[in-house]
């Protein structure tokens, strides 16, 4: 029987992965471990395994965890401070880095593999596209908290630790299972139900700015070859390696809604803001034979269909 760990598994993306999981291998032992700070519980519909709820900053609650479990064959490791305008730095590198120590050491008493998600935020505001292994100078302690985690790992691996990790830097992930975010779910969710309830969409002067939006069944796509090819290590990108506006999802969601609103530009508030991410997945498609299917007009019309707006 296959047994399979998932941190962070309420929230957005562990939730998913925790149901894919039940879907492609039915009788495997799945076990999420969550303390429901951003996380809640309906993203957990349908899932039939276990649930723990627990800290991962707490060495009490991996030693339990060492105790109880003898083995597992992954660790999908999605637990953090999601919300990337928290600005209290010691907060922030306790659950999103020192916890990695943690998993490492509970990984390596498993033999399990280790599949974690990093982010596109250790990149900053350096020139697009982004490649793994340059441009590592992030503008906030979320950014720098993923890749000081990131360095762990490759420092550990670098040791001969006999640690199997993949590392997965996110750019922007939509669909199902983000709508308990609040304003920290996708900007395209945002924009839909600010479209669907009748209201202008707005966004920052002058909707230009680019992102690489990835949907949730590539992330999953992403997440599933790094369990069948069990011998590869590394920290890939994953996006779909094109950046799109924010006014082209203004315009797909007019077009996919039958509505022709026009957009109301405000200012950016924020001091820090990516102007432009896209994501170079050369390495991600060579290693893991990644090959990324929705393209932003594909993606949101498949999750405007699962959201019953279309
Ligand atoms: N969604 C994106 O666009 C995106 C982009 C880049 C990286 N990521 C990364 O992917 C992972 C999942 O993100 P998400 O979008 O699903 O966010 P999310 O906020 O929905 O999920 C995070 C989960 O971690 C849980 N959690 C937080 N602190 C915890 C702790 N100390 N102990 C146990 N559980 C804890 C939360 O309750 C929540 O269920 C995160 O590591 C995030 O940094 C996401």
């Amino acid at each position: 029987m296959r047994r399979f760990l998932i941190t962070g598994g309420a929230g957005f993306i562990g939730s998913r992965i925790a149901l894919r999981l039940q879907e492609f291998y039915p009788k495997a032992y799945i076990l999420v471990v969550d303390n429901f700070s951003s996380g809640y519980f309906k993203t957990l519909y349908g899932f039939k395994g276990d649930i723990l709820a627990g800290n991962i900053q707490d060495k009490e609650f991996w030693n339990y965890l060492k105790s109880q479990y003898t083995s597992f064959d992954a660790v999908f490791h999605n637990a953090a401070i999601t919300d990337t305008t928290i600005l209290d730095q010691k907060y922030m590198m306790e659950v999103n880095t020192n916890s990695m120590k943690h998993i490492i050491d509970a990984c390596i008493k498993w033999d399990a593999k280790l599949i974690y998600a990093s982010s596109a935020g250790v990149y900053g505001n350096t020139e697009a596209p982004m490649k793994e292994d340059k441009g590592l100078i992030p503008e906030n302690v979320y950014g720098f908290s993923k890749l000081i985690a990131d360095n762990i790992i490759l420092n550990a691996m670098s040791q001969h630790i006999p640690l199997k990790a993949v590392g997965f830097r996110y750019f922007n992930v939509y669909g199902m299972g983000e709508q308990y975010k609040g304003k920290t779910a996708s900007m395209i969710y945002q924009l839909a139900m600010q479209m669907k309830s009748g209201k202008k969409p707005r966004l920052f002067k002058w909707g230009e700015q680019k992102r690489d939006f990835v949907y949730i069944e590539d992330v999953l796509q992403a997440n599933m070859k790094a369990l069948e090819r069990y011998e590869v290590s590394g920290i890939y990108n994953v996006g779909y390696g094109k950046a799109r506006s924010f006014n082209d999802i203004v315009n797909i969601l007019n077009k996919l809604m039958s509505t022709g609103y026009e957009v109301e530009y405000f200012d950016c508030p924020y001091e820090f803001y990516q102007n432009y991410t896209e994501a170079d997945i050369t390495k991600i498609k060579a290693n893991l034979g990644y090959e990324p299917k929705f393209d932003l007009e594909t993606g949101i019309e498949h999750y405007l269909k699962s959201l019953k707006v279309i």
